[in-house]
C-alpha cells in the first residue's frame, strides 16, 4: 500500500456555471457566458446551463454525494454576478446567502470549502460597459469584488483561489475565441492576461492587508498546464518543450514567483507582452499561498521554426503556436479519453517535478485532474472502468512525486459530477458521479466508489 500523508486533501471540483444553473434567479445578473451560449453555433447542439445540473437548488443533496464518499474538500467557484448583479455597485444579497447556506451546509459535514472567485463568468455587464478584461480597470472591479466575498465569508472560508485558469481565459477566450467572450485576435490575449494577473494581486493584497490577519486563511491562484515532452533529444526539441511549457504555465507563474514574464516570452514576442510597474512586481511577487495546478494532459513538443506555418492542435491545447515555433504531436499508442486528450500518468510527475525546481518547492494543490469518458447509465450503474484505472495511474503519479520531493498537498478531482463542459456542452462527462440530465438524478460511477476507498484508506493499492 502506498499511504499518501494523514493531511493530504481530497477533494472533488466544480464550477458555477457549469453546475449552478438558476441563471436568472433570485437577483443573479447574466454572465458572458449566459450570452455566450445563446449565440448559434458557439456551443455543441446548441445547449446551454441555463438548468445546468440543477445544483443551486440541490445542494444538500450535492453535499450529501460528497459527504458519503468521505471527501475532505470541495473546490466550488462564487458567480460573479450573482453577488454583483453588474459586476459593480450593488450587492445582491440573496447571491450571499447562496453560497453561504452552501458554505454552512458543506461545514456540518466537515468538508472544507476551497472557494474559486474566477472561473470564467464575467458578468455581462463589465463586458458591454467596459470591454471585459481588456480593460485595465478590471482589477480594480474584481478586488472589490473579491473584497465583498473575504467580508461575508472569509470567517468561514479559509481557502481562496482569486483566478482559475487564465491562460484559458486569454487564448480561448481572446484568441482562438472557443469560449466567452469568443475574441479572436494574436494580440488581446498577452493584454488580457496582464489584467488578469494585476487582479489577482491587487485581490491577494486586500486579503493580506484586510482579512488575512484575523481570518488566517489561504490565499492562491490555479493555473493548467500540459506536460511538454521534448519529441526528440536534441537540444532543439528540448528547447522547444522547455518554452512551450514557460509560454504555458511560466506566463501566469513566472509573476507570481519571480515577479516578471519568462525571458524566452519577452524575447519571442517584443512590445506584444506589457510591462508591469515597479508597484505591480511587488504585489504580484509571493502573491500566492500554494501553486494551484489543473492538469489534464501531455504532447511532445518539437522545434518548428518561422517560415513554417504550424496549426494548432484542435485538442493539443497549445496557445497562440507561430508565437512560440513549437509543433506539438501526440504518441497514436496513447489511450484517449473523449476529449481526445491523452492519458500520459509520467507526464503529470515531470510537470510536478518541474514546478518544484522552477518555482523553488512550493506547496502545490492539484485543482483539478480528471477525464472525460462516454460514460454509460446502465440499470442505476456506470462501469467507468477506465476512469478508474486514469485516477489510479495518475494519483499513482502524484505519490512518484511526493516520493521525489515535491510538496503535493493534495488533489480534486475533476469532476464531482458530469456538467455542462463549456463548448461542448453536456456532450462530454468528466463527473465521477453521472447525471441524468433529464431528471437531475445523480448516480455514483464506479470510479467515486474506488475515490472513496482511497480516501478511506488514504493510500494506494
Ligand atoms: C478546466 C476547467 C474546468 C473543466 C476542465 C475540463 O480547464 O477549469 O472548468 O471544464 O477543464 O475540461
Amino acid at each position: 500500500m502506498r499511504s499518501f500523508p494523514t493531511d493530504f486533501v481530497w477533494g472533488a471540483a466544480t464550477a458555477s456555471y457549469q453546475i449552478e444553473g438558476a441563471w436568472n434567479e433570485d437577483g443573479k445578473g447574466p454572465s458572458i457566458w449566459d450570452a455566450f451560449t445563446k449565440i448559434p453555433g458557439k456551443i455543441a447542439e446548441g445547449q446551454h446551463a441555463d438548468v445546468g445540473c440543477d445544483h443551486y437548488h440541490r445542494i444538500e443533496e450535492d453535499v450529501a454525494l460528497m459527504a458519503r464518499m468521505g471527501l475532505k474538500a470541495y473546490r466550488f467557484s462564487i458567480a460573479w454576478s450573482r453577488i454583483y448583479p453588474t459586476g459593480r455597485g450593488e450587492v445582491n444579497p440573496a447571491g450571499i446567502a447562496f453560497y453561504s447556506r452552501l458554505i454552512d451546509e458543506l461545514l456540518k459535514h466537515d468538508i472544507t470549502p476551497w472557494v474559486t472567485l474566477y472561473h470564467w463568468d464575467l458578468p455581462l455587464a463589465l463586458q458591454l460597459e467596459l470591454d471585459g478584461w481588456l480593460n485595465p480597470e478590471l482589477p480594480e472591479h474584481f478586488a472589490e469584488y473579491a473584497r465583498t466575498c473575504f467580508a461575508a465569508f472569509g470567517d468561514r472560508v479559509k481557502h481562496w483561489i482569486t483566478l482559475n485558469e487564465p491562460w484559458v481565459v486569454s487564448i480561448l477566450g481572446f484568441g482562438n475565441g472557443m469560449m466567452a467572450p469568443g475574441r479572436i485576435s494574436q494580440d488581446e490575449p498577452y493584454l488580457v492576461g496582464h489584467q488578469l494577473l494585476r487582479a489577482h494581486a491587487k485581490a491577494v493584497a486586500i486579503y493580506r492587508q484586510e482579512f488575512q490577519t484575523s481570518q488566517a486563511g489561504q490565499i492562491g491562484i490555479t493555473n493548467n498546464c500540459d506536460w511538454r515532452e521534448p519529441k526528440t533529444d536534441s537540444p532543439e526539441d528540448q528547447a522547444a518543450a522547455q518554452r512551450a511549457l514557460e509560454f504555458f504555465l511560466g506566463w501566469f507563474a513566472d509573476p507570481v514567483y519571480r515577479g516578471d514574464y519568462p525571458a524566452v516570452m519577452r524575447e519571442w514576442l517584443g512590445d506584444r507582452l506589457p510591462q508591469f510597474t515597479e508597484e505591480e512586481r511587488k504585489l504580484l511577487v509571493g502573491s500566492s499561498d500554494f501553486f494551484g495546478l489543473n492538469h489534464y494532459t501531455t504532447m511532445y513538443a518539437a522545434d518548428k521554426r518561422a517560415g513554417e506555418i504550424v496549426k494548432l492542435s484542435p485538442t493539443g491545447n497549445g496557445g497562440i503556436s507561430e508565437d512560440q515555433d513549437v509543433e506539438l504531436t501526440a504518441d497514436p499508442a496513447w489511450q484517449t479519453s473523449s476529449m481526445g486528450w491523452a492519458m500520459v500518468p509520467w507526464g503529470c510527475r515531470r510537470l510536478l517535478q518541474w514546478i518544484d525546481e522552477r518555482y523553488d518547492h512550493p506547496p502545490v494543490v492539484i485543482t483539478e485532474n480528471g477525464c472525460a469518458l462516454d460514460d454509460e447509465l446502465v440499470d442505476g450503474q456506470v462501469h467507468d472502468e477506465m476512469r478508474v484505472e486514469f485516477l489510479n495511474s495518475y494519483l499513482g503519479a502524484c505519490h512518484d512525486a511526493i516520493e521525489s520531493g515535491v510538496d503535493l498537498r493534495g488533489y480534486f478531482v475533476w469532476s464531482l459530477m458530469d456538467n455542462f463542459e463549456w463548448a461542448l456542452g453536456f456532450t462530454k462527462r468528466f463527473g465521477i458521479h453521472y447525471v441524468d440530465y433529464e431528471t437531475g438524478e445523480r448516480y455514483p460511477k464506479d470510479s467515486a466508489i474506488a475515490l472513496v476507498k482511497i480516501v478511506a484508506q488514504n493510500g494506494l493499492e
